[in-house]
């Protein structure tokens, strides 16, 4: 079957690890037709607007994306494309799986968690004011239908899923409104799963624990400020940004990409570490249907990391191109994945 999915390079690295992951996409034997798209300053550039609406409505109509990072300029400029994106096509879950890879220098080699992140309200609600010179407001909305939504997807992925925890983290201590009410609508949902052990961890705590002691961890759910940085901190936990994947999903389509962002730092250099979108990828070729494309791209990835084979920032002297080569060589040839 052919499939036709958005892709969007992005910014910095972007063009670098979304051609190396097409490349072994498409040594896997998939058959897709991929619709390119910009986003941020290069749409800004082109049609006068970071988010334009051929890209929106080729998503809309391919309903799957595979996304590089786009570049959001710091205290001024345009406002996330990213937040933009999600709140556009209401993908209103972000799920970020933290697993270590073998042969990868990490603090936690066995760990297996998975973030799930509330995409489109909290404080990434970008409503912002002065209200006086010299005193703004940012206001961070939680809404009732959001929360038991996010919080049933958690449970729901977990019971597909397999895993046993959920955990609902919060600062409804201080925040006793807006968290209060994203808790109080993780207990409602608990209750329709009785299966799953639930449990709630207050955010400067679970950091901490997290660090300490992460395997007491399974799936968490989070508002949207919470997941952005519990999912730096854990892909630090397994070796760094260039290893943690991410999907946002709602119910008229899908988005892959990596948590990390542009690296401005390296870009250009051919020097950035594919996995984190090529997980990503992986992710995104089940969600469409072809787990044999998805397996043979996996295991390749696995093998590459076996036989210590890396990129840069994990120790390794492998380049972007050079990495994807290693994939591609280990992909057993004469394989046509799907029909
Ligand atoms: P970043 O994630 O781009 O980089 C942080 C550090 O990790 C840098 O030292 C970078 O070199 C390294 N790094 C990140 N990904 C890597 C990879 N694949 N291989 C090797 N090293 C890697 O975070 P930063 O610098 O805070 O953000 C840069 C830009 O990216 C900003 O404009 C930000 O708004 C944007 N961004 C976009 C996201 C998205 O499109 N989903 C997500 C996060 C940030």
């Amino acid at each position: 079957m052919k499939h036709t999915i958005t892709l969007i390079p992005g910014d910095g690295i972007g063009p670098e690890i979304t051609a190396a992951t097409v490349r072994v996409i498409e040594a896997t034997g998939v058959d897709i037709n991929w619709e390119t798209q910009i986003l941020g300053s290069q749409a800004l550039e082109k049609y006068g607007e970071t988010l334009p609406a051929t890209a929106i409505d080729s998503m809309r109509s391919t309903k799957v994306a595979l996304k590089g990072p786009i570049m959001t300029p710091v205290g001024k400029g345009f406002t996330s494309v990213n937040v933009g994106l999600r709140r556009a096509l209401d993908l209103y879950a972000n799920v970020r799986p933290v697993k270590a890879l073998p042969n990868v220098e990490c603090r936690y080699p066995e760990l297996d968690l998975v973030i799930v992140r509330e995409n489109t309200e909290g404080l990434y609600s970008g409503i912002e004011h002065v209200v006086v010179p010299g005193v703004v407001e940012s206001l961070k909305v939680i809404t009732e239908k959001a929360s038991t939504r996010i919080a049933r997807y958690a449970f729901e992925f977990a019971r597909s899923s397999g895993r046993k925890k959920v955990t609902a983290v919060h600062k409804a201590n201080i925040m006793k409104l807006s968290d209060g009410l994203f808790l109080e609508c993780f207990n409602a949902v608990a209750k329709d799963y009785p299966d799953i052990e639930a449990d709630d961890k207050i955010i400067d705590n679970c950091c901490m624990q997290l660090v300490m002691r992460p395997e007491q961890f399974d799936v968490l759910v989070m508002e949207n400020l919470y997941g952005d940085i519990l999912s730096d901190l854990c892909a630090g936990l397994i070796g760094g940004l260039g290893l943690a994947p991410g999907a946002n999903i709602g119910e008229l389509g899908a988005v892959f990409e990596a948590v990390h962002g542009s690296a401005p730092d390296i870009a250009g250099q051919g020097i950035a570490n594919p996995t984190a979108l090529m997980l990503s990828a992986i992710q995104m070729l089940r969600h469409i249907g072809e787990n044999e494309a998805a397996q043979k791209f996996e295991a390749a990835l696995l093998a590459t990391f076996n036989d210590g084979i890396k990129t840069r920032d994990l120790g390794g002297d492998a380049r972007t191109a050079e990495f994807a080569n290693a994939i591609i060589d280990r992909i057993p040839s004469g394989a046509t994945a799907t029909v």
